[in-house]
């Protein structure tokens, strides 16, 4: 059975990585902060000191972490894992980042010898325990193929876009419309608030229609009781969502909401909401 480094233990990363090793993978790993690596470390998963540790002599490196910087600090700087990976070892990189941010890690893998793949993921917290995450994958077929059998553990399906970068194309276009459908119904359940209906009813009627998108009916456990313990970091919406002004603009291509939207969750970041889950901008909306 190949072996498996993993690094990037966090709300998402530490769920894939449960799976793995559930399923009899040979699992190394590595997290910034270690405390959040022990619950695997007990289950039998091998510890690495660093990036660099982590990646060396396994087949297949897994990386799932919170943004480009995080991604660049863990495989470019001191004991980053482009030192020691081996030669047509494949690297597969699930976080969030902008497109452009994977065909440069494409092609700087490529001069080290190391395969790539972009293979963020849809779904949240819960799909990510329950092994459910949607797999958007970009790079060639025969590293997908590879990698196969890892997505379909640690997920329910797997669309090949296409070459490096498309997988991480079409995550910023889910996002923008989760960022944007969440704030969409806050603001509207804010005016309908404002105009003396009662919470209660507004969430019976409107989860109901097909106005509002799926995924809302998730939180609003979260909205009524102003409980907002993270599936989705706040932090992350918005950084997609600046991602995705920044992709836009390298494209030529206008998003006037956008702009609007991810200052909004920018302003709930600095009240102290970026740790929370990003419904929390309900709350934040006045
Ligand atoms: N949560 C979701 O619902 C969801 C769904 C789909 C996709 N995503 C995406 O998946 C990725 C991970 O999200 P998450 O929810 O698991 O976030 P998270 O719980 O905040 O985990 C972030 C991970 O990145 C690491 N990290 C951050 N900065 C770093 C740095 N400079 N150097 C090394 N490691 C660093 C963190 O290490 P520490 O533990 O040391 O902080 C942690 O392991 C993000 O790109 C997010 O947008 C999330």
């Amino acid at each position: 059975m190949k072996k498996i480094g993993f690094i990037g233990l966090g709300i998402m990363g530490s769920r894939m990585a449960f799976n793995l090793l559930d399923n009899g993978y040979n699992l190394k790993i590595h997290n910034r902060t270690k405390a959040k690596a022990e619950p695997l470390l007990e289950s039998g998963a091998e510890w690495a000191d660093s990036p660099a540790e982590a990646a060396r002599d396994v087949d297949i490196l897994i990386t799932m972490l919170s943004e480009p910087g995080a991604v660049s600090a863990v495989a470019l700087e001191d004991n980053g894992f482009f030192k020691t990976m081996n030669k047509n070892a494949l690297w597969i990189d699930s976080s969030t980042v902008n497109p452009y941010y994977s065909q440069e890690m494409a092609r700087m893998a490529t001069e080290e010898s190391i395969r790539f793949l972009d293979a963020p993921v849809a779904g949240s917290k819960d799909p990510a325990e329950k092994g459910r995450l949607l797999f958007l994958v970009g790079g060639n077929q025969k590293d997908v193929r590879e990698a196969q059998p890892l997505f379909d553990i640690m997920g329910k399906k797997t669309i090949h876009v296409g070459e490096n970068g498309k997988g991480t194309s079409l995550k910023m276009v889910f996002n923008l419309l989760l960022g944007h459908a969440m704030y969409s119904f806050s603001e509207a359940m804010k005016l309908g608030e404002s105009l003396g209906m009662e919470q209660k009813m507004l969430f019976d009627v409107l989860l109901e229609a097909p106005v509002v998108a799926p995924f809302v009916k998730l939180k609003r456990e979260k909205m009524e009781n102003s409980e907002y313990s993270p599936e989705f970091p706040l932090r992350w919406m918005q950084k997609d969502l600046m991602l995705a002004s920044e992709t836009a603009s390298e494209q030529g291509v206008k998003l006037t909401v956008n702009d609007m939207v991810k200052q909004a969750y920018r302003n709930a970041i600095d009240n102290g909401r970026g740790d929370d889950d990003f419904s929390a901008i309900y709350d934040d909306l006045k």
